[in-house]
């Protein structure tokens, strides 16, 4: 078998993985379901959610990855608990499950691309929305993104992988500074800013029950946790990596992404006194932001630039997802790496064909993965390094942490305690909110 390939560079890891962690669930579902769950509140829950569950849970990812320098599946035999196999079994079966409909999204941006330098959505958004969104159309572009995303991760994790986010992870930053500043000269962007940011914190409590699941779920999904993705990205790191301070520059550039989208996205649609939350299930934003462009000076060039963000930052997610099937055969049969990501992405084409033909398909996938699939994939893995590798894990966390070693024991008892309670929280009121009553629509991001 050929060598196992690693990062080029320190920098090459991190970059991959913000690459992967911003994507739609940053730039399209968190401005939607702040919207869907009232405003600012949702914001600070979210905070919340990604400081106590979502950052712990990523570096026991990363202690599984770093330790066995191996794909998913493999990784707990080699840390010799095989009867815990399953946990990566069941991470890359949702990270497939999620990539199947997150290429008919990412084929949606494409056309969305194309329609604003057009302009073809400007007369009527709603049914631009429609006639792209499903059918053969959404097919044909769905298959689009996946050939590029194929395409990427056939040429390898350093030639592929790390070459491409180097340029994509800076082009989102830059781009959308860019968006936020332009925003800023609106007329009525200040009326977006305070939804987005001041909360009320009496609505806030008294929402609590229903906004806890989706602040969780979204950190879950923001982060790349529970698809084995970032398990899998930290197989490929040295042992003299800062994990802490790794895992802590990925979330606060990720969260920073997610602020700026929001500050991009709320004043966009107060200025054109377009009421967020109003528009619910699949067409939420796309509808929105894009009646938006279709009113603004420059909407066509505005439109272009944030669909084409929208795409980098989607790719560049979608790639670290192909990656995780991709290691597991190369770990195990060393077939050639083009042929493999070839072979997945028809996988991952014909799964996603039900959510290309009807959104309605697409909506019920992604209800399954939020409100199921992450909570239980991320639940058992906080809970094998918890409380089965133990020490071990924080051994390896310290391993090359500097200063942020001693963090270490606390980290540990987060993740035995904090994290498990806040997923079973998220998993009963998700089950209660999804099976008695509620918006079954408001569940769902798309
Ligand atoms: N963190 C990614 C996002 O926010 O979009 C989650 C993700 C979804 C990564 C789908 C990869 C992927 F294929």
């Amino acid at each position: 078998m050929t060598e196992r390939e690693t990062w080029a560079t320190r920098v090459g890891f991190l970059v991959a993985a913000i690459g992967s962690a911003v994507g739609l669930g940053n730039l399209w579902q968190f401005p939607f379901k702040t919207a869907a769950n009232g405003g600012a509140g949702f914001v600070v829950f979210y905070l919340v959610a990604v400081l106590l569950v979502g950052f712990p849970a990523l570096l026991a990812e990363f202690v599984v990855g770093r330790r066995t320098h191996i794909n998913a599946i493999d990784a707990f035999e080699r840390l010799g608990h095989r009867e815990w196999r399953f946990i990566g079994v069941v991470g890359v079966a949702t990270g497939f499950w999620i990539l199947s409909y997150y290429n008919v999204v990412g084929g949606w941006v494409m056309r969305y691309i194309l329609g604003s330098a057009t302009g073809a959505y400007f007369g009527d958004p709603a049914a631009y929305f429609g006639a792209v969104s499903s059918g053969p159309e959404a097919v044909l572009a769905q298959f689009l993104f996946l050939s590029v995303a194929v395409g990427i991760v056939a040429l390898g994790i350093e030639d592929g992988i790390e070459k491409a986010t180097k340029l994509m992870v800076p082009s989102i930053v830059i781009l959308m500074i860019v968006l936020a500043a332009w925003v800023t000269t609106l007329d009525g962007a200040m009326a977006g800013y305070g939804y987005f940011l001041s909360p009320d914190l009496d609505v806030m409590l008294a929402n609590a029950g229903s906004v806890v699941p989706f602040a969780v779920g979204q950190a879950f999904f923001t982060l790349s946790l529970g698809m084995a993705i970032m398990l899998t990205y930290s197989s490929y790191i040295d042992e003299d990596d800062d994990l802490p301070f790794d895992g802590g520059v990925i979330v606060v550039t990720n969260t920073l992404i997610g602020v700026l989208a929001g500050l991009v996205v709320f004043p966009i649609l107060f200025a054109n006194g377009i009421q967020p939350g109003a528009e619910g299930g699949a067409s939420a934003l796309f509808v929105a932001t894009a009646s938006g462009f279709a009113q603004l000076p420059f909407g066509r060039v505005l439109g272009v630039l944030f669909f084409a963000v929208v795409l980098i930052a989607a790719l560049s997610s979608a790639i670290s997802l192909l990656e995780v099937s991709v290691a597991y055969v190369t770990d195990n049969y060393g077939y050639s790496r083009p042929k493999l990501a070839l072979g997945v992405g028809v996988g991952l084409f014909v799964l996603g064909l039900p959510s290309a033909m009807d959104t309605a398909w697409l909506t019920w996938f992604d209800t399954f993965a939020y409100s199921l699939f992450l909570p239980l994939s991320v639940l058992a893995m906080v809970v094998f390094v918890g409380w089965v590798l133990a020490a071990d894990a924080v051994d390896e966390l310290r391993e090359g942490a500097g200063d942020l070693s001693r963090f270490g024991p606390l980290w540990l008892w987060v993740l035995r305690l904090v994290v498990p309670a806040g997923v079973l929280l998220t998993l009963v009121l998700g089950f209660q909110d999804l099976f008695l009553g509620s918006d079954p629509a408001a569940f769902a991001p798309f």
